[in-house]
């Protein structure tokens, strides 16, 4: 009897099964089927967006695929959430995971005909998407597409611009693979990712940066371009949400993203470039030491956020009841003040200890004293010990000595 090997769970607005195994497990794939309690807060954000987009582009109904569902919790929560949700592609290549969603479906007694479970792998499903598209005229691209792999997403990127909606479709990414992206592992990522991390202490941006810029490139190949909604980090993955675009201009546009990012080993300095390798400097010009420049890219060097899109997605967050509400606010506040900022960042606690001051000050002081001087200056949801801020690193050294006094 199954039964006796399931457990059931809540999880926001739903109840489901997962096997009792692996309720005692660390979330892996050695899992029968995988479910993580810490990405509550993911898919939290995720139902988030989708109010969000549904809001911001007036849809009365929409279609998603929810490529590797697991559980089924994510789609399960999204049709209990948004009864605009006219039907859900609920899809796993593990056989055991497609009779727990037919259980948990049932469980939460969704409407049957809003659902279309399969046990397929990813990129088959998109391309039948794809291949209909081709075949009839009246076919329905996907509204929007979920993937969730465990590590990295890169080989099902390509095949799902072929299955979204051309214009105003939404992809939202997780990307697990963060040792790569964040440069412990350079050769791999170059690999995967066609683009150089650098190790640094703002790591997980440049990590965003790439896994944005790898995005867009591929939206590009599909005649397609992008537009970062949300891009954030949390608890060892990131999430990416964007938007589609197609008009040529739009994709054009997209190349302005492209570029590098700089790094003095010597004294700290960082800076952006754009894809004009040409302009790009070999030395520090801020140290003028005789060690090269380290670079990272090329990535995107542009928005990662839509600052409309935080700011409803903060106002709706506001009105549910999620347990993460106060993180998520957190991290949807601090995403905001990004907007604008460099696409880099300091860890204020390491500079502290390698200008050997007896104390840290507070962030909002810094940020304040920046202000005074005329710069810009933010907190940053990758790490909340950092600032982000267009001060340049010895303005900022000084600054951080002169408080260390008072
Ligand atoms: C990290 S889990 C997904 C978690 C789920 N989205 C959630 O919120 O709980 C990754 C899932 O992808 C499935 N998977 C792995 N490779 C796949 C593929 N090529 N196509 C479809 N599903 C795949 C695995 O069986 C696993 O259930």
């Amino acid at each position: 009897m199954i039964e006796n090997k399931l457990i059931k769970k809540r999880e926001a607005s739903v109840e489901f099964f997962i096997y009792k195994q692996d309720s005692v497990k660390i979330p892996s794939k050695s899992m029968n089927v995988f479910y993580n309690e810490k990405m509550i807060l993911n898919r939290d954000i995720t139902s988030l967006v989708v109010g969000a987009y549904k809001n911001i582009y007036n849809l009365l109904t929409f279609n998603f695929i929810d490529s590797m569902a697991a559980s089924g919790i994510t789609s399960i929560r999204l049709l209990k959430e948004h009864e605009e949700l006219s039907k859900v592609y609920i899809n796993d290549i593990n056989p055991l995971a497609i009779d727990l969603i037919k259980r948990n479906i049932k469980l939460n007694a969704i409407d049957a005909s809003k659902v279309n479970v399969s046990q397929k792998d990813a990129n088959s499903l998109f391309s039948e998407f794809h291949n209909q598209d081709h075949s009839n005229n009246t076919f329905k691209r996907a509204d929007i597409i979920s993937i969730d792999p465990f590590g990295t997403p890169n080989s099902y990127i390509d095949m799902a611009f072929k299955a979204i909606k051309k214009k105003d479709g939404l992809l939202c990414l997780t990307a697990t693979d963060t040792a790569v992206l964040f440069g412990v592992k350079p050769n791999v990522c170059i690999r995967k990712y066609m683009s150089k991390p650098l190790h640094t202490e703002y790591c997980k941006e440049i990590g965003a940066r790439i896994l944005v810029y790898f995005i867009s490139r591929l939206a590009n190949i599909n005649n397609l371009g992008i537009i970062p909604l949300l891009s954030f980090y949390s608890n060892h993955f990131l999430r990416v949400f964007i938007s589609t675009v197609k008009k040529k201009k739009e994709i054009i546009h997209n190349f302005s993203n492209y570029g590098y990012i700089l790094h003095c080993t010597s004294c700290g300095y960082r800076s952006s470039f754009s894809d004009d390798i040409l302009q790009i400097p070999k030395y520090c010009p801020s140290c003028k030491g005789s060690k090269a420049l380290k670079y990272a890219g090329p990535l995107w060097i542009g928005e990662l956020h839509n600052e409309d899109f935080l700011r409803l997605l903060l106002s709706l967050n506001k009105q549910q009841n999620y347990i993460n509400k106060k993180v998520i606010d957190k991290k949807l506040s601090y995403a905001l003040e990004e907007v604008k900022m460099p696409p880099f960042y300091y860890n204020i606690h390491k500079l502290c200890q390698e200008l050997k001051l007896p104390f840290v000050p507070k962030l909002d002081e810094i940020i304040k004293a920046i202000d005074k001087k005329k710069f810009t200056a933010s907190r940053t949801h990758f790490d909340n010990l950092a600032i982000k801020s267009n001060i340049n690193l010895s303005e900022l050294k000084n600054l951080l000595f002169d408080l260390s006094k008072k």
